[in-house]
């Protein structure tokens, strides 16, 4: 390999934050910051870098006196605007300072109008709607006193048995951070003292999505290489796109618990990233070093966090217990304490809590009309329509007689998704209700036939069967429930739970067209249902709206324009997969993969299919990164490069025609892929590099143009070395991770 190594620092790249000029309203704060920690005892910081969840319910008298103490910067899970208000009273009226309380929340995809689960935002592929859906959400935590929210969660994920995936935005380090960044600026704005922002959480930092065969909370073994390029990317991303907080992971990577990793959280991220805000741990995270076998007891606990750059403990009291007696005893220096203190009140100025630390209680607009069509657009930007055999799809709304069935048909609850505390499901509307409002309620057979996702009771298929065969077409709802997905919710195996799949093989006897729709947290393995559905649909856990989307779609009101954020496996036996793997030394393809039932009884020993891949379940997903089909189809051509070659300071221009050569117009969004063919580490067969959503009416053909620079190629070789290599590299233009239009250009 004789390539030449530009070294490019990454600083030059990233960190503008820190070189940037101190602007006025920066510099006022700093020097309110710096008035008020000056006032504050020992005792008083400790105070401020405690995080409480509120039990005002069960000792209000309790939890005022710690408050009026100063014991208490911040609470969580506090959502009753009037006690928020009493409290806020209470903070800035009768403790000593009079500072207010940041009041925290998981409003991970909405607050009270419920938007699809993250993994389902980011099928839309739609960086404005998901900035709308989080203005929306702050706008109503806002209105009930919640001022910071634990979201977005940016931890790629490449093991959907990891139940956090439907909390994330996929697999993907380009797509993660575009969308992460999308939910920043719409939580935040620009402006967080604004009543209508709330201050972001970028989470869990770090590599939390590549625990161990997707067993929560588990241990994290990567490479530095595998953490700068994939795993850390997206949070150097929301570092510079301004959020406000970063919560510490559970877990440990390399043998180092993230809420003791000072590499990560100071080096890393205060040193080389410039992050103004603080960090928050996760729940009881930093006792958990003495389980981790980090730590021996929680004072040492408190010393490794503290040291390394947690700047609030949530819920646990290991800072409270310790951290002034340690600064007495001369083990931790009380600057340590001084910068946290700084970063949280930086915060709290920012989001105007001294100047007005209350809520108008009166004001509170949920579920607002205009917030309803933002969740109908996303949740229907979020369906991906899988398969659509014969144009099955749509159906003519004249259709006659159709048969609705299956657990998740008409559920208000189960279509939301995980962490949904302040939902409202009298706002929900089900699949059944739409596809009533739409066609007809005469026109409906309902039968729902299994109770719940997981029911094994097989006792009323018959009604399932009657239904199908009186209907010209059978629309299945199946899928997990909510509680199948989310924190603490992984699983060994990912298909339909209970007796789903034998539902929809029953109802394929009917001889009627089978359309299953799957809502669910994480992408399933469904190879055992695509042979007996003729259309499928993955509709994620679409939110409150989900039915009126998916009701549009199966009508054709509506066209389908989602794509897959993560690759959906053939079986759990595959995970993990994604697109953007390495090629190894023996890659495989369809020439070198033997089916297992095709080897010979008593076959010898032989290097027969000696490729990268399973014998079983072979080496693709059953469904690409960026795959979703549409209603009309698209095609493309003319892949142009502005250049056969460039400088590290040029700029490339790829661009492509495409054509819309179906009868539906339709959002198509073509993907920019590179490969570095060759490295000074090995780089990923491809990687996406950028991506449009744009609508091409039928008949018409549009030309896309995307940008490269030698950043856009960079990678780290090391921990501490970003390179970009001369040498050949691969681009793509195409409508999926395993399609497109691909050219080349050497890099100089
Ligand atoms: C634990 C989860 O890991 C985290 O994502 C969440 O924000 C906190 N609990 C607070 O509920």
């Amino acid at each position: 390999m004789n390539k030449i190594y530009f070294l490019i620092v990454a600083i030059i790249f990233f960190n503008s934050c820190s070189t940037k000029k101190v602007d006025k309203a920066d510099s006022n704060i700093e020097t309110k910051v710096d008035s008020v920690l000056a006032m504050l005892s020992i005792d008083e910081k400790v105070g401020q870098m405690n995080q409480l969840s509120s039990f005002y319910n069960s000792d209000p008298d309790g939890l005022k006196a710690m408050i009026r103490e100063g014991k208490v910067g911040s609470l969580l899970n506090e959502v009753n605007p009037d006690v928020v208000n009493e409290l806020q009273r209470v903070a800035t009226k009768e403790s000593k300072h009079g500072i207010p309380l940041i009041i925290g929340r998981d409003v991970i995809h909405g607050f009270k109008t419920v938007f699809p689960i993250p993994l389902g935002q980011a099928a839309s592929w739609n960086p404005a709607l998901v900035e709308k859906s989080s203005h929306i959400a702050a706008i109503e935590a806002r209105s009930k006193g919640v001022t910071w929210t634990f979201s977005p969660m940016i931890d790629i994920a490449r093991d959907p048995r990891w139940g956090r995936v439907a909390e994330g935005y996929g697999e993907d380090p380009f797509l993660t951070s575009t969308l992460g960044n999308a939910a920043i600026k719409g939580y935040q704005g620009n402006n967080l003292s604004a009543n209508d922002r709330i201050a972001a959480c970028a989470k869990h930092f770090a590599a939390y999505g590549a625990a161990e065969a997707g067993r929560e909370y588990n241990t994290v073994i990567t490479s530095n290489q595998e953490l700068r390029n994939v795993y850390l990317k997206p949070f150097q991303s929301a570092s510079h796109t301004g959020a406000a907080t970063f919560m510490a992971a559970f877990n440990e990577i390399n043998g180092i618990p993230c809420s003791g990793n000072k590499k990560l959280l100071t080096d890393v991220l205060r040193n080389e990233w410039g992050f103004k805000g603080f960090v928050v741990s996760d729940w009881a995270s930093i006792p958990e070093m003495i389980n981790h076998g980090f730590a021996d007891n929680e004072t040492d606990c408190a010393l490794i966090a503290a040291n390394a750059g947690v700047d609030m403990e949530m819920s646990s009291h290991t800072y409270l217990d310790n951290l002034a007696n340690l600064i007495k005893q001369g083990k931790i220096s009380e600057t340590v304490v001084d910068n946290a203190v700084r970063n949280i009140l930086r915060v709290k100025f920012q989001l105007g809590l001294f100047s007005n630390p209350y809520v108008d209680t009166v004001k509170s607009s949920f579920a607002a009309d205009s917030s309803l069509i933002i969740a109908k657009e996303l949740a229907l930007e979020s369906l991906v329509l899988l398969k659509n055999e014969n144009n099955v799809l749509p159906l003519s709304t004249k259709i006659g007689k159709v048969a609705v069935i299956g657990p998740m048909s008409n559920d208000r609850y189960e279509q939301l998704g995980t962490w949904v505390f302040d939902c409202d499901t009298n706002t929900t509307v089900t699949p059944l209700s739409a596809i009533r409002a739409t066609i007809g309620n005469n026109k409906v057979i309902y039968a729902k036939t299994l109770a719940y996702s997981r029911d094994k009771n097989t006792g009323r298929f018959y009604q399932a069967i009657s239904a199908a065969r009186s209907a010209n077409a059978v629309l299945v709802f199946v899928g997990e429930e909510s509680i199948l997905s989310g924190e603490a919710h992984g699983r060994a195996h990912i298909d339909l739970p209970g007796v789903q799949a034998d539902l929809i093989k029953e109802l394929h006897k009917s001889g009627k067209p089978i359309i299953t729709v799957v809502m669910a947290g994480r992408p399933l393995a469904i190879s055992n249902i695509l042979p007996y559905s003729n259309a499928v649909i993955f509709a994620w856990h679409p939110g409150t709206m989900g039915g009126t989307a998916i009701a549009d779609v199966l009508f054709g009101k509506e066209n389908f324009s989602g794509k897959l954020p993560i690759s959906i496996p053939v079986s759990a036996g595959q995970c993990p997969i994604y697109y953007a793997k390495k090629n190894t030394g023996r890659p495989a393809d369809y020439n070198s993969w033997i089916p297992m039932d095709k080897i010979p009884v008593r076959a010898p020993q032989t290097s027969l299919g000696n490729a990268s891949q399973h014998l079983d379940d072979g080496f693709e997903p059953l469904f690409p990164f960026g795959f979703g089909m549409s209603y009309t189809t698209f095609e493309y051509s003319n892949i142009n490069l502005s250049s056969p070659s460039i400088s590290v300071k040029d700029t490339l221009v790829i661009s492509a025609t495409i054509t819309n050569t179906g009868k539906f117009d339709g959002y198509e969004t073509p993907q920019l892929y590179t490969h570095d063919v060759v490295g000074s580490i090995t780089r990923p067969v491809k990687e996406l590099k950028a991506f449009q959503k744009i609508k091409i009416k039928s008949g018409e053909s549009v030309n896309v143009t995307f940008k490269l620079t030698a950043s856009d190629l960079a990678f780290y070789k090391s921990w501490n070395e970003e390179v970009v290599e001369p040498g050949l590299f691969y681009v793509w233009i195409g409508p999926s991770s395993n399609q497109g239009l691909k050219a080349q250009f050497t890099l100089q």
